[in-house]
């Protein structure tokens, strides 16, 4: 179960309609496990004020939860991404606590807890998906306790000081707690989340393991430990291997002007990215003459994200102004200073784009994992390519051969930046043998069974 489907429901030019696979980290990730498992997507189509019957797609049941108008702008847009949304990364933005968006959080969390206790088989295993649904657990538990219920937070989970600013905050853990495995990103974040249940409810906690008590006095026993999230490696492998994916990306690269190095940035427009704090440190090193427009291109991809909340719209503005005013000033005729993209791309051409980059900048301020780092790693078979990785991505407490920076630090990122681009291929290709090993140990099918045999008790569970 996630907000959304791994299928969006579209409407055509021609009045025709249809589904299409959505894009983002968390469908990517979730896709090839719910064939395999033969099991039923619970979500929202991305429409309003529609209801669809369940159907089959692609080997996987689809079952739509409706959301009218005003619950998209309460819950999705309000309560999920104006309020937990930057109170989950670190306040980077103000969240916005608004009693009508936290009601409209509890009714739609609770169609989605009634959609699944009408669909699951008899002890059936749900698999809860992300900060728009925490209180599902404790709600479906209600309703269905011969259930096995596992939750996955896929954005950070902050440190009690800044949880605890949510009017909310005690009914979020009630409602996490009602999972019997609760996974995390990180370390950081499970930690994070135990205080936070210390500190609210006075629970023991023992290594992984809180001991909830219950109203009745009944202890039960919840795992919440860190279960780091991967991606489908072989299907970017083979993706990567296409003869006509390596010529798109050699053409992307002559498109370009063939500079010497194509630096790339790959993000959904979020104030998270930290894609301002890298347009900084590039434009900088271009105004001391430290990398030339000449060789030096950065490809920025920024797909449209969230696009009714005020606080995108903002940043949206923020980055094109400087984007613009980079290229104004260090563009030339024949080469731009930044290719600046507000698209989405079909996979084939993203790889295409890993495969022209010589520098991956990964400059977070504040990120779940980071799937994108992943993806550049599976995808650069011969070795080549370094990525440039945020200490505040998850993704970095896995891939240590990266260089990683503190984005916050200007001067430390353009060193990082200039390092980069100076790489000796001896060094890009040692550090890329580690990160590529590192990655292939933890593919989204690893992650997906670790979860689900500890879900399911078949793993012990490590304390
Ligand atoms: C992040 C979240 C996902 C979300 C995705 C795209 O990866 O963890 O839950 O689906 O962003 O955002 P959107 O609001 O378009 O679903």
């Amino acid at each position: 179960m996630s907000n959304r489907l791994p299928v969006d429901h579209v409407v055509n030019s021609d009045g025709s309609s249809g589904w299409k696979s959505s894009p983002g980290g968390l469908v990517t990730a979730l896709e090839p496990v719910m064939r395999a498992a033969e099991g039923a997507w619970i979500g929202w189509a991305g429409v309003a004020d529609t209801e669809f019957a369940p159907f089959e797609n692609d080997g996987i049941e689809i079952i739509p939860v409706p959301l009218s108008e005003s619950e998209i702008e309460q819950y999705y847009e309000g309560f999920s991404n104006d309020t937990l949304w930057p109170l989950y990364h670190d306040v980077i933005a103000p969240p916005q606590y608004h009693r009508e968006w936290w009601e409209a959080y509890v009714q739609v969390n609770r169609r989605f807890a009634e959609a699944a206790a009408r669909y699951a088989a008899t002890e059936a295993v749900v698999w809860v998906q992300d900060y728009q649904l925490q209180l599902v657990p404790e709600m479906l538990r209600e309703l269905r306790p011969d259930l096995v219920i596992g939750f996955f937070d896929h954005i950070p989970f902050p440190p009690y000081g800044i949880f605890s600013q949510l009017p909310w905050r005690k009914q979020i853990l009630k409602g996490l707690l009602g999972a019997d495995v609760i996974g995390f990103q990180r370390v950081a974040d499970a930690g994070n989340f135990t205080r936070a249940v210390r500190r609210l409810f006075g629970f023991t906690t023992r290594g992984n393991v809180v001991e909830v008590i219950g109203d009745d006095g009944d202890v039960r026993h919840v795992v919440a430990r860190t279960f780091p999230i991967s991606i489908d490696v072989a299907g970017y492998e083979e993706i990567a291997a296409r003869p006509e994916v390596q010529e798109r990306a050699r053409q992307i690269r002559h498109d370009l002007g063939d500079p010497k190095v194509v630096m790339l940035g790959v993000d959904r427009l979020d104030y998270t990215k930290g894609i301002g704090h890298r347009l900084k440190a590039f434009g900088e090193l271009l105004a001391e003459n430290r990398l030339q427009v000449e060789d030096v291109t950065l490809v920025q991809v920024a797909s449209p994200s969230r696009e009714r909340v005020a606080t995108y719209m903002a940043l949206r503005d923020e980055i094109e102004l400087q984007v613009g005013r980079l290229n104004g000033e260090f563009s030339t005729i024949s080469h731009s200073a930044i290719a600046y993209l507000h698209h989405g791309y079909p996979r084939e051409e993203m790889v295409a784009l890993y495969l022209a980059a010589d520098v991956m900048l990964v400059t977070a301020l504040r990120d779940g994992m980071n799937l994108v780092a992943k993806e550049y790693v599976a995808c650069r078979a011969d070795n080549t390519g370094v990525m440039v990785l945020s200490e505040f991505a998850g993704a970095s407490d896995e891939l240590r051969q990266a260089i990683i920076v503190n984005p916050h630090d200007i001067a430390g990122l353009k060193d990082a930046i200039v390092a980069a681009v100076e790489m000796p291929k001896r060094e890009q290709a040692r550090r890329m043998r580690a990160l590529r090993k590192t990655v292939n140990g933890n593919t989204v099918n690893d992650w997906s069974k670790s979860f689900l045999d500890t879900l399911t008790g078949r793993a012990a569970v490590p304390r």
